[in-house]
């Protein structure tokens, strides 16, 4: 007899149920510790942006000393974040943040900020 694999929609229920809010930064943060495995698509490249709004600002206009991003040429963009990502320049935090973007992923963000 074949026995069909029990479906995750028996699963218990969360204890809570997460906020509008909570969902937002949980998204924000799995895109930042977890952006390789983010998932990608046309539709989401602003979600994958808003990992970057909380430094550069809204729509990539920075108010502080964190450089603005919006309206960046997407090839000189993506240039700049392959640069962090080899290391080879004197970042202090963006090294880190852009090694968990794949190029796709990095051409996402490139587009959408270009166009802010
Ligand atoms: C924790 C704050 C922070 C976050 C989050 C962040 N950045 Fe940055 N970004 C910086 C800082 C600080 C610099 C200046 C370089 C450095 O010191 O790392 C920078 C520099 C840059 C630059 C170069 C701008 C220029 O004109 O030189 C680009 C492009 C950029 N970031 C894109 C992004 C993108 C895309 C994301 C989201 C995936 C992102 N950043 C997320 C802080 C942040």
């Amino acid at each position: 007899m074949i026995t069909k694999p029990s479906s995750i929609a028996g699963r218990a229920p969360l204890g809570r149920k997460p906020t509008a809010i909570g969902g937002i930064v949980a998204l924000a943060a799995a895109a930042i510790v977890a952006g390789s495995s983010f998932p990608a698509s046309a539709q989401d490249d602003g979600l994958l942006a808003n990992a970057c709004t909380s430094c550069h600002g809204v729509d990539g206009r920075s108010e502080g000393a964190i450089p603005s991003i919006a309206g960046m040429d997407p090839e000189i963009f993506l240039a700049i974040m392959q640069a962090f990502r080899s290391g080879n320049t004197n970042a202090t935090i963006m090294g880190r943040i852009v090694a968990a973007y794949s190029d796709e992923q990095l051409q996402e963000i490139a587009a959408y900020f270009a166009a802010r």
